[in-house]
């Protein structure tokens, strides 16, 4: 169903494209796509040039490129094609118009200042971030994965769509991925590693949740490009769902300040991925009349003797509680 939307989405992006082609103007893209999805910076998108005569096809490529043309066929890209439209097929979708470069080539071949020129010719992904994920994106920003890609972290700071896939180099054949996660994200990321090790962990390395369950990679509205539910709620509550209530008797910071105000999200040396060492203190944080008079402070009755550290062995329901006021049950 979402592969299907997704994959309307992309022809839909194909179209476009074609029609920013043939017209020469980026301003048709723009009017097509629905306010929502609008880009919040669109003055770096691929100037899609040339005439149709400009492009030569990809069986003239594969005549120098074998082995290319024998890898993308391997890919999903290999059927990207759009039936008659020969000047907008395979390699040149994303390496534009090719016939300046192959006819170039074809009178170069022995001189090497000739090759070099003529490589030239051809766009062969060498710019910034910014202007080689454009290329992508020309057919990759219609959904709304992709669609923030502009604001997000990882473009702002250069970081582009060929530095974790690959369209000819791929490690992972499924999304074409250059490493699996979370190799990847670590391979830049190396200072959220260590915490993945932590006693207590979301068990990433082991494979059981990925960081892009978490996390959306391609860009999003929340800080730390953290995804929501499809109900636009904190996205722990996609698999902690019983956490998610409604209940009669809300804990409040559950649901204002979020589940980070008790738990890491990584990984924690304490048990239940707690922020504190000992649970009293969590609580303590906010249960002390000094802190926030519209928290309440601890009962008087509540001593600190031994029995009432351990504040959860009564207040069991600490997300919140259908029956009892002070989350008794
Ligand atoms: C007549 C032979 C020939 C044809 C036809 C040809 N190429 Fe090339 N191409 C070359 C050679 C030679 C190189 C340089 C290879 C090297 O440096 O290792 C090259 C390099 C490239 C590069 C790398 C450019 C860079 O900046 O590093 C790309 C991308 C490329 N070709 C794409 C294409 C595409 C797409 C087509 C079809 C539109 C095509 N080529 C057609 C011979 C050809
Ligand atoms: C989905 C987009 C895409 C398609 C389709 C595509 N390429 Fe590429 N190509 C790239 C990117 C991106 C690079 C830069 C290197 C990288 O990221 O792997 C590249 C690099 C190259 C290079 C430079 C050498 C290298 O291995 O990096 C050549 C040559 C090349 N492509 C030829 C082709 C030919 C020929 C075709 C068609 C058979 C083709 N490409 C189809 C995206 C594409
Ligand atoms: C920081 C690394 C990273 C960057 C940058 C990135 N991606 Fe991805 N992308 C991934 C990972 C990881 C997956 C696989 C997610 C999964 O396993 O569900 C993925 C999945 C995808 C998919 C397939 C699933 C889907 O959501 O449709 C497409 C298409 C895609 N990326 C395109 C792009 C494009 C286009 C760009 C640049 C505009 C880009 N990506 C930038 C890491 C990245
Ligand atoms: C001409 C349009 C076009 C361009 C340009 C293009 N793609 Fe794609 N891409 C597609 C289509 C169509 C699919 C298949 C979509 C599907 O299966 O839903 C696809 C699929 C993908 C996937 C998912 C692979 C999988 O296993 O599901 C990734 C990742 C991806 N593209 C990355 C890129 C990157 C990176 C670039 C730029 C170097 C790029 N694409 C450029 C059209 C394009
Ligand atoms: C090529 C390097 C690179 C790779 C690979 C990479 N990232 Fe990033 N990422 C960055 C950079 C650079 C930033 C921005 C600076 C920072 O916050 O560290 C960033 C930012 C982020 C942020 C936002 C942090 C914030 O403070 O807002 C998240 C979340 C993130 N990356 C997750 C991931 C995930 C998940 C993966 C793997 C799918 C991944 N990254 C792969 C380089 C990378
Ligand atoms: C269980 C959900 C979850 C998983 C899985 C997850 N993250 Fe996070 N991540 C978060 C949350 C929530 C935050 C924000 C923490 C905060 O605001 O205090 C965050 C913050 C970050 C940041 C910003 C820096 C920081 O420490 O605040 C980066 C970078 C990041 N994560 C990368 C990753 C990478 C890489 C992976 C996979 C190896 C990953 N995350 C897996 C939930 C997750
Ligand atoms: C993709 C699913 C997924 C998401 C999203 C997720 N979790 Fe988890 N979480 C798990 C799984 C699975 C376990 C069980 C861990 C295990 O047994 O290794 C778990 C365990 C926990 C535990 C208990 C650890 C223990 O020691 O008993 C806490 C606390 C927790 N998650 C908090 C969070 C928070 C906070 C978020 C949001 C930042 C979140 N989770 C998002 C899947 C998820
Ligand atoms: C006010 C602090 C606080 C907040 C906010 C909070 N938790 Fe907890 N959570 C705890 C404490 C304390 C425990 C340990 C309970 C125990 O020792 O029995 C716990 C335990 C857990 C556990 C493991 C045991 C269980 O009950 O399944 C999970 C999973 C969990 N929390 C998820 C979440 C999620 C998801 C959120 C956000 C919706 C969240 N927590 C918000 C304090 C909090
Ligand atoms: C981030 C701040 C924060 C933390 C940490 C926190 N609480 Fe609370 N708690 C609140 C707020 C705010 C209320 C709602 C007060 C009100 O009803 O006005 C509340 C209400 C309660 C109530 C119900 C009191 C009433 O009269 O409604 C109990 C019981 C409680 N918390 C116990 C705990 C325990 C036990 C912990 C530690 C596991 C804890 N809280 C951690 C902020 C916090
Ligand atoms: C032995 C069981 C027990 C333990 C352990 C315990 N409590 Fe309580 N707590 C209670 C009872 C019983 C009440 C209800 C008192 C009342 O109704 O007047 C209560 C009430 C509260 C209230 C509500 C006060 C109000 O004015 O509404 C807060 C807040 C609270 N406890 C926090 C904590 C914290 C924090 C800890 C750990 C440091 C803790 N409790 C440990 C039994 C316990």
């Amino acid at each position: 169903m979402n592969l299907l939307i997704g994959r309307r989405r992309i022809l839909a992006g194909l179209a476009i494209f074609v029609s920013v082609f043939i017209l020469g103007i980026g301003v048709a893209s723009a009017e097509k796509r629905s306010t929502a999805q609008q880009p919040s910076s669109s003055s770096w998108r691929a100037q899609v040039a040339g005439q149709p005569t400009d492009y030569v096809g990809q069986d003239v490529c594969a005549g120098c490129h074998e082995d290319k043309a024998k890898q993308v066929s391997t890919t999903v890209h290999a059927h990207t094609v759009l039936a008659g439209a020969s000047y907008d097929t395979g390699c040149e979708t994303c390496h534009g118009p090719g016939k300046a470069h192959a006819d170039a080539m074809g009178e170069a071949i022995g001189n090497a200042a000739k090759v070099e020129a003529a490589k030239k010719l051809i766009y062969g992904f060498h710019g910034k971030g910014e202007e080689n994920s454009a290329r992508c994106l020309a057919c990759h920003e219609y959904g709304e994965e992709h669609s923030n890609f502009a604001r997000s972290q990882h473009n702002v700071n250069d970081v582009a769509c060929i530095d974790c896939h690959s369209a000819h180099h791929a490690k992972e054949s499924q999304f074409l991925l250059v490493e699996r996660q979370p190799v990847l994200c670590f391979s830049c990321h190396t200072e959220i590693k260590p915490e993945f090790s932590k006693p207590f962990h979301h068990r990433v390395n082991e494979g059981l949740v990925r960081c892009t369950d978490c996390h959306n990679q391609h860009g999003g509205f929340l800080t730390k490009q953290l995804r929501s539910t499809a109900s636009q709620d904190q996205v722990c509550f996609k698999c902690h769902v019983e956490k998610a209530g409604p209940f009669v008797f809300e804990h409040p910071p559950v649901k204002t300040e979020g589940c980070v105000a008790c738990h890491t999200p990584h990984g924690s040396s304490n048990p239940r991925l707690l922020r504190r060492s000992q649970v009293n203190l969590l609580c303590l944080e906010c249960h002390t009349l000094t802190v926030d008079t519209s928290v309440p402070g601890l009962p008087s009755f509540h001593n600190q003797a031994a029995k009432y550290q351990a504040c959860t062995m009564c207040h069991t329901q600490i997300h919140g509680s259908n029956f009892s006021n002070i989350f008794f049950k």
